[in-house]
């Protein structure tokens, strides 16, 4: 079969386009033929070493796909030859091979069914970050009645999952921007204010737009300077659920802005939830999903041969998920 190896930590700009051996499924595993697989930034963290997974070389990037079992191993008793699979986030791709290749082995555990009706590539763009933003949004357990949810990196493929799961919720959403182009897109996925967050005064601009009211829960994907601002537009008991940081370390940050309208920050980690655990929490999903009528947003899909500049339409920004076909594996 065809993959993108992975031989050391230069870079995604370093995968090769190999040949090699097809992997045979072990017991408790299937093999799937991966139609579409996802693109995400933990991709290129790995790859520079940036990452905790830490797998041995030649490696295959890719924590995420679609695909149809083509082989099942002793003791797979859920799964038959051609139906159609979704692979939960975990260790694919992160310390075993993953999905940037024509076939990919995966314990049969952490499969999901592909949603009834569903359009195949648009479930194939789901688990990963609507679990992200799933857990986001309800680590710190229901929220009040239209609640505020403010979203930074609101365009990318966590954030614009948390801004359709936060609006199908009932939740006012803010969604927070470097670009004023994606203003009617991110208000498509259900964004009622929208801001530039390059601005300097976006904060004091949005306390103005609230009129009082404060942010209930924050949603940060990103980091960097405006961390501060965000934790300042926060409302009595408020919370942060830090999900990423594209824009680096947070540079300076005043711990007393947390305890007098005792604020709260946590981490977000999908792969946390164990595989018994995901199918629950993916069907609250896809539930919520389907009552609004909304699937998962894809920016792009590239063919297998141009990995590098569906790369490089993540690290612009995507609008949605990024993600790349496979051909038929012979
Ligand atoms: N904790 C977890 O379990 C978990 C799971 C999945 C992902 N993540 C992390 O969550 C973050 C977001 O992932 P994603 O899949 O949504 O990424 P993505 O699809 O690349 O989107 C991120 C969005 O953030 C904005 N952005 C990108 N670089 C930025 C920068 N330097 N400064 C400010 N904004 C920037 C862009 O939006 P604009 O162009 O509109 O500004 C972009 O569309 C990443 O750090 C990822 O590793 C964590």
């Amino acid at each position: 079969m065809k993959a993108w190896l992975l031989d050391g930590y230069n870079g995604i700009t370093t995968l090769r386009l190999a040949e090699v051996a097809d992997p045979s499924p072990k017991a408790g595993e299937v093999v799937l033929e991966v139609r579409y697989a996802g693109l995400n930034p933990a991709d290129a963290y790995l790859a520079q070493k940036l990452y905790p997974a830490k797998p041995a070389f030649p490696h295959v990037l890719g924590r995420e796909g679609l695909g149809s079992v083509c082989a099942i191993g002793t003791g797979v008793t859920a799964w038959n030859i051609g139906e159609q699979a979704l692979i939960m986030p975990g260790d694919t791709g992160a310390n075993r091979w993953g999905t940037f290749a024509q076939k990919v082995a995966i314990p049969a555990i952490e499969l999901l069914r592909v949603p009834t009706g569903w359009d195949l590539k648009a479930a194939a763009a789901g688990p990963l970050v609507y679990l992200t933003a799933w857990q986001a949004l309800t680590q710190w357990g229901p929220l009040p009645q239209g609640a505020i949810v403010l979203v930074t990196g609101a365009s990318g493929g966590v954030g614009s999952a948390t801004l359709q799961l936060a609006a199908a919720m009932g939740h006012e959403t803010i969604a927070l921007t470097r670009s004023d182009a994606k203003a009617p897109a991110l208000r498509s996925l259900g964004a009622r204010f929208i801001l530039n967050c390059t601005s300097k005064g976006w904060a004091k601009s949005l306390k103005e737009q609230l009129a009082g009211r404060r942010v209930h829960l924050a949603v940060d994907n990103v980091g960097g300077e405006i961390f501060a601002d965000v934790i300042d537009t926060l409302g009595m008991n408020g919370a942060v659920s830090v999900v990423g940081r594209l824009a680096g370390p947070v540079p300076e940050f005043n711990t007393a802005m947390l305890f007098f309208r005792r604020l709260r920050i946590g981490g977000v980690a999908v792969g946390s939830w164990s595989p018994q655990e995901m199918p629950a929490q993916w069907k609250q999903v896809v539930d919520l999903l389907d009552r609004c009528h909304r699937q998962p947003i894809i920016d792009h899909i590239y063919p297998c041969a141009d990995v590098l500049k569906a790369f490089a339409r993540l690290a612009e920004g995507p609008i949605g998920k990024v993600m790349i076909e496979m051909p038929p594996a012979p």
